[in-house]
């Protein structure tokens, strides 16, 4: 059995209870954050920690815990449940108040929950990893940049596609692709280039895309960050994701379209291989 975190305690997690007036649980006013672990350390928590922080703001949401305080909790947890490979869930909360649209008055004290998954995030060759999606039309509210716990709308897409024989969906707005549905989506051009959606309140500002650009620039690869349509994905020479627990995947069909070759794509393996090295080397 696990053992989680929650409000100052670790607990074996059927013994961890959140109450049914958590404000999460009645408006989904909650924000989380996912950092995956390789060799026991946390990959760029640091850069999660921003996000957080941004996600909060946004949400006009106080919270006490420093920076210092969640990186204890999380190193605490992965040696609790002796994670070598994996992800860590953290999720804060607005906290408990009677049911009232408003936020409450009176500062509440925030629920956080921190629970780890054992993950195999770098065994499987990238081969095995290629992904087929499918389009839908994005639907969420537009402010996919704060990452909420409002994830409805990307579980309805994702059990679409795999109804559909497919692993994933891209999500499509005014015809431009905005993003997977839990993760960053790129395509490469016929001439090389590297596309992906630039940073707005249309997507989430993944942390993996901002390490995997940085690998992509320092490369030498161009790179473009401008939406990209379904037609130009499409004829793409190459397509991939981006995410804290998928890494760089490449996508190898979009609508049922072959994309290149129908394989992982050169500039994906490379850029998986780049990532996960230095991923290793700065992991804490
Ligand atoms: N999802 N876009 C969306 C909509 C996401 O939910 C995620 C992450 C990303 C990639 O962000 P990052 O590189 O920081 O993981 C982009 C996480 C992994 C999840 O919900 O499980």
């Amino acid at each position: 059995m696990r053992t989680v975190y929650i409000n100052g305690e670790f607990l074996p997690e059927n013994e961890a209870r959140v109450s049914i007036f958590d404000r999460a649980f009645l408006f989904g006013d909650g924000i989380y954050e996912v950092t995956s672990v390789l060799d026991g350390k946390l990959v760029d928590f640091p850069g999660h920690m921003a996000r957080l922080h941004r996600s909060l703001k946004e949400l006009d949401m106080p919270f006490s815990l420093t920076d210092q305080d969640l990186l204890d909790i999380h190193r605490e947890l992965v040696a609790l449940n002796g994670i070598d490979e994996g992800l860590v869930y953290m999720q804060v909360t607005r906290g408990v108040a009677d049911r009232d649209f408003l936020f409450p008055a009176k500062d509440t004290a925030n629920t956080v929950v921190l629970f780890t998954q054992k993950k195999a995030l770098t065994a499987k060759p990238i081969a095995d990893l290629a992904l087929k999606v499918i389009t839908a039309e994005d639907l969420r509210w537009r402010r996919a940049d704060i990452k909420t716990v409002q994830l409805l709308y990307p579980s309805m897409v994702k059990t679409m596609a795999k109804k559909a024989g497919a692993d994933d969906g891209w999500l499509v707005r005014d015809g431009f692709v905005t993003e997977g549905s839990s993760n960053n989506a790129y395509i490469v051009t016929r001439d090389g280039t590297i596309v992906t959606r630039d940073l707005s309140t249309d997507i989430l500002h993944g942390i993996t895309r901002h390490a995997v650009l940085e690998c992509a620039r320092d490369l030498q690869m161009k790179v473009e960050e401008r939406p990209f349509t379904v037609e130009e994905a499409k004829n793409a020479r190459e397509a991939f994701i981006t995410s804290a627990t998928s890494f760089v995947s490449p996508v190898v069909e979009i609508d049922g379209v072959v994309i290149g070759e129908g394989t992982a794509g050169p500039v994906a393996a490379k850029l998986r291989e780049i990532y996960i090295e230095r991923s290793r080397q700065a992991a804490q």
